[in-house]
């Protein structure tokens, strides 16, 4: 199917708030107008891929040798291949450019495959991550970066066949945006849902709570406010309303 790189794509937004090159005008204009509404989405995106890095450099000490990576984008900017070069890595994510790119990216690095599949088809992918791990299924699963995307069906359907999947001792991490409860709630919340259309994405927000939830039966066993682990950039202003949302890190256990 050709890529129509006219209209703004999720993956390479994302790509240009990292500073990446993988990006086109319509990414640009969408990325300017989410900023917009948005103003924090930009320390997000770092935070999250920071995140990531930290999860990769856990689980190479961990010995971690398979990964499954949903959601995956580049593997550029300290992405798992980087963190995790002597393990296996199955990059997943449904964008036929980002995996063109992507496969040229990391052509010729060692147990890397790179799937394009949309993780809410979930047959299919369990299926492709069954024959790429084999008998090998105590994983690390990254979940960062999409979970937000996807519905409480589609969510709470993929993390229990994952669960099903993955041997005891494997490990889930996830990435979630909260607003806590407060009088700029519905304005914050409007504007998340509004900035996701520009990206002509669905969006999903969800508590704490929800989100221990939605992942049953994998374990969360820590969250991790992205502010405080990653301080480095100014948090908005005060006064605007979207200042007290935030993005958290979780670690999971089957
Ligand atoms: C915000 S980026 C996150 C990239 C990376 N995981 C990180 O944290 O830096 C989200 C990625 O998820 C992909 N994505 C969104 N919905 C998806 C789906 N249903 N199936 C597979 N990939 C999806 C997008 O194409 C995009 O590359």
């Amino acid at each position: 199917m050709p890529v129509d790189v006219t209209q703004p794509h999720i993956a390479r937004i994302y790509d240009y708030v990292l500073g990446g090159k993988f990006n086109h005008e319509a990414d640009r204009l969408a990325a300017a107008a989410i900023v917009d509404l948005v103003p924090p989405y930009p320390r997000w995106a770092r935070q999250n891929r920071a995140f990531l890095g930290h999860v990769g450099r856990r689980w190479a000490e961990d010995g971690r040798t398979d990964v499954l990576d949903l959601g995956s984008g580049l593997p550029t900017r300290g992405h798992f291949d980087e963190h995790l070069p002597g393990a296996r890595v199955l990059f997943v994510d449904s964008d036929p450019l980002t995996v063109a790119q992507a496969r040229e990216l990391l052509a010729g690095t060692r147990g890397k495959t790179y799937l394009q599949a949309d993780i809410r088809a979930v047959d299919a992918l369990i299926e492709h991550a069954a024959t790429f791990f084999g008998d090998a299924r105590l994983l690390g699963v990254g979940c960062i970066g999409v979970a937000y995307f996807l519905s409480d069906d589609d969510l709470g359907g993929l993390m229990r066949r994952l669960h099903a999947l993955c041997a005891p001792g494997s490990a889930l991490a996830l990435t979630f945006h909260e607003v806590p409860p407060g009088p700029d709630y519905e304005a914050s919340k409007e504007a998340l849902l509004t900035s996701a259309r520009h990206a002509r994405i669905n969006f999903y927000l969800r508590t704490p709570e929800q989100v221990v939830d939605v992942v049953a039966p994998w374990r969360v066993v820590s969250r991790h406010d992205l502010d405080q682990m990653f301080p480095e950039a100014p948090p908005p202003r005060p006064e605007h309303p979207m200042h007290r949302a935030r993005i958290h890190g979780i670690f999971a256990e089957r």
